[in-house]
């Protein structure tokens, strides 16, 4: 199938830039996650997961809903490649996520439940009212709906073991710390892995955010236990570090005003926790994860006053290294996907 062929083409290989100047003691590069054609790294998990449940054959094409609790990124990136493939995709989601991300996942054509979580669902037992409604419905129709559960499925930590991470390896050999957020872990688990099997003095940074945070896709892990897939391989992770809010929200506006850089709420904490880290250091080549862009995300920078409208506006068109991303903020969707079928 042609689109198959061609969403695949277009996940992963995203570019690494060079943030600081030539000749800075540290030098910072970010990898550009929103060159994904669902504008995140959950593409990357989303393309393994769904990839790995057909080698299983457990996915039937125009009868399976995928069924999945998401705050997000990966409900976008779940909508997207399920529709290109022929799939139908229900995505369960906190209705604190953004009005643009819940936009953007209807547009894609898929349907949307909401619940009264945290931002980011909760994966221990009992506690998850999103992951509790996706079990009481997969128990209702078992032979319709198929849930991948990205929190604990091993084909999201092998698309960073597999893609991200040689990805990182392959165009900075001399790489030594590793910085990222947690949702599931399948990030920072999967490049630390493979990074640290390249060579096991990497260090691998988790960013959290603060209690109570307004960070879409991450998970302060004193409020939420760690997901399945994060506690299999925790012993990966050498240091944490905390961001409140407001250190986020001022690192996504100092990107903005110093590189031209428009980011996403996460892309800011990394980039907040990656001067932490560079404070304490003589040297160093850190690689940062830019998850997303900022364009989904005007409600919250005007609710926190990070960016004017104008401000808003301005940086959407013309901040640096911005793809237009077609598939989801020019053409609608749905034509762009069946010309290329
Ligand atoms: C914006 C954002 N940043 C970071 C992450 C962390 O990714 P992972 O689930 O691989 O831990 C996510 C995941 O949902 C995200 O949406």
């Amino acid at each position: 199938m042609q689109s198959y062929t061609s969403i695949l083409k277009h996940v992963g290989n995203t570019p690494q830039i060079l943030l600081s100047s030539p000749g800075d003691r540290v030098a910072l590069y970010a990898k550009l996650e929103w060159f994904n054609p669902f504008g995140s790294l959950k593409d990357r998990a989303a393309l393994w997961m769904i990839k790995d449940a057909e080698n299983r054959k457990i996915l039937k094409r125009g009868q399976t809903i995928l069924l999945e609790p998401t705050s997000g990124n990966t409900g976008i990136a779940l909508a997207g490649i399920a529709k290109a493939l022929g799939y139908e995709a229900e995505l369960i989601i906190p209705s604190k996520a953004s009005e643009e991300t819940k936009t953007l996942i209807r547009r894609i054509g898929a349907k949307l439940l909401e619940t009264e979580d945290d931002l980011c669902p909760r994966a221990g037992p009992g506690t998850d009212q999103c992951i509790a409604l996706a079990n009481a419905i997969i128990k209702a129709h078992p032979e319709r709906y198929v849930m991948l559960n990205q929190y604990a499925n091993e084909s999201n930590f092998y698309a960073h073991f597999e893609g991200t991470g040689p990805e990182i390896w392959g165009s900075l050999r001399d790489v030594t710390h590793f910085i990222a957020g947690v949702g599931t872990g399948g990030t920072l688990t999967g490049v630390a892995a493979y990074l640290k099997k390249k060579n096991p003095y990497v260090k691998v940074i988790g960013v959290q955010p603060q209690r109570a945070h307004h960070i879409q896709g991450l998970r302060n892990l004193e409020e939420s236990a760690a997901p399945e897939l994060l506690r299999r391989r925790i012993e990966l992770i050498d240091e944490w570090v905390k961001v409140s809010d407001g250190e986020a929200f001022n690192a996504v506006k100092t990107l903005a005003y110093t590189k031209a850089l428009f980011v996403g709420p996460s892309s800011g904490a990394v980039y907040a926790a990656a001067q932490k880290v560079a404070e304490k250091l003589n040297s160093g080549r850190l690689v940062l994860m830019f998850a997303d862009d900022g364009r989904k995300f005007w409600s919250l920078y005007d609710e926190f006053k990070v960016f004017t409208r104008e401000e808003f506006n301005y940086y959407s068109r013309y901040a640096k290294h911005l793809p237009a991303n077609p598939l989801l903020y020019e053409e609608p969707l749905r034509t762009r996907l069946k010309m290329e079928s």
